[in-house]
């Protein structure tokens, strides 16, 4: 019988399947709790539970398999990990559609202005209906989506953008992707045509040395007086305070943000811009049906690591 420590309740029917499977499952909110971690064959974490080199050697002897629920790793020493023979595992396409559907109502609410026009009409505000009404925005059909990142999410925000708003493609990756070219007539751009020709510009690269501050002052520069940034990947790709001194002095239009490079803080100078602005607490995947299946994963990646299969979805 192995024990299974997680960091966050589960979904009861996945805690009865665990145990059905002969293990037993601790709950335990507390990351990280090193006298629970030290008994545990298999950690479900969280991307807020940084796991790293010490608590791993010092503590995670036992440990067989880390199933982080989430797509990204960074909270966890791949390395660290690797040297003590311990799995880890991701939870990959289960949330694609999800995350994808969250860029583009970030992108919606920015263009169209809805999280600051909701506001006001909470506040008692009903702008007279006119040829320069308050809360006038900015078309989406027909314009021009820049992806940075064109993975499984990128992907799914492309055919968002093409099939649903009619829009151009553009993109830029490392490798370009012949499939995504031939399915939705995507453009692959170098970073600065991308910038500079894009009216909506979605991040969706993982955070890595080389693209952190991917955006930075620099890059803002040569998107257009109208652009609107859209980040779903992580906040450190972004310089924010080069992105809110762009936001303030008119060098783009907006943004539209779900990641954070202090989470769960958030800068300031972002929380005092409205205009075309909507910022939400890092939630893109954050659906009933996609967090279950999120947890559904992680829960059989750990069952198969203890019943000496290969994970479902390991990380490379
Ligand atoms: C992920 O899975 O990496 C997401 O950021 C979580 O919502």
């Amino acid at each position: 019988m192995a024990t299974i420590y997680s960091t966050s309740p589960l979904f009861p029917d996945l805690v009865c399947r665990m145990e059905a499977s002969g293990h037993s499952v601790v709950v335990n909110e507390r990351w990280p709790d090193l006298a629970t971690l030290e008994v545990a064959d298999a950690l479900i974490s969280l991307l807020s539970n940084v796991v790293d080199a010490q608590m791993i050697e010092a503590h995670g002897t036992r440990l067989q398999v880390i199933a982080n629920v989430a797509v990204g790793f960074e909270n966890v020493d791949l390395n660290a990990a690797r040297a003590a023979g311990i799995l880890v595992t991701n939870t990959p396409d289960v949330l694609t559609e999800s995350t994808a559907d969250h860029a583009f109502a970030l992108l919606l609410s920015c263009a169209r202005r809805i999280a600051e026009s909701d506001a006001a009409v909470r506040r008692g505000e009903f702008p007279a209906w006119g040829l320069d009404q308050a809360f006038t925005g900015l078309d989406i059909h027909g314009k021009t989506l820049g992806i940075i990142g064109m993975g499984r999410i990128g992907t799914a925000v492309a055919r968002r953008g093409r099939l649903g708003f009619g829009m151009r493609v553009v993109y830029n990756t490392r490798t370009r992707k012949p499939e995504v070219e031939q399915e939705l007539g995507a453009e692959w751009l170098s970073m600065e045509n991308l910038l500079a020709c894009s009216d909506f510009v979605v991040l969706l690269v993982p955070l890595t040395s080389e693209t952190r501050h991917l955006i930075d002052r620099e890059r803002l520069g040569l998107m257009k007086r109208t652009g609107i940034l859209v980040n779903v990947s992580r906040g450190a790709v972004v310089d924010e305070t080069a992105l809110a001194v762009a936001l303030r002095e008119g060098r783009i239009a907006g943004a539209g943000l779900d990641v954070f490079e202090q989470e769960p803080k958030v800068h300031p100078d972002l929380l005092g811009l409205h205009e075309h602005v909507t910022l939400s607490p890092h939630i893109a995947s954050a659906t009933h049906e996609t967090r279950y299946a999120m947890a559904q994963l992680a829960v059989e990646n750990v069952l198969a690591v203890l019943e000496g299969k290969p994970p479902l979805t390991p990380v490379a």
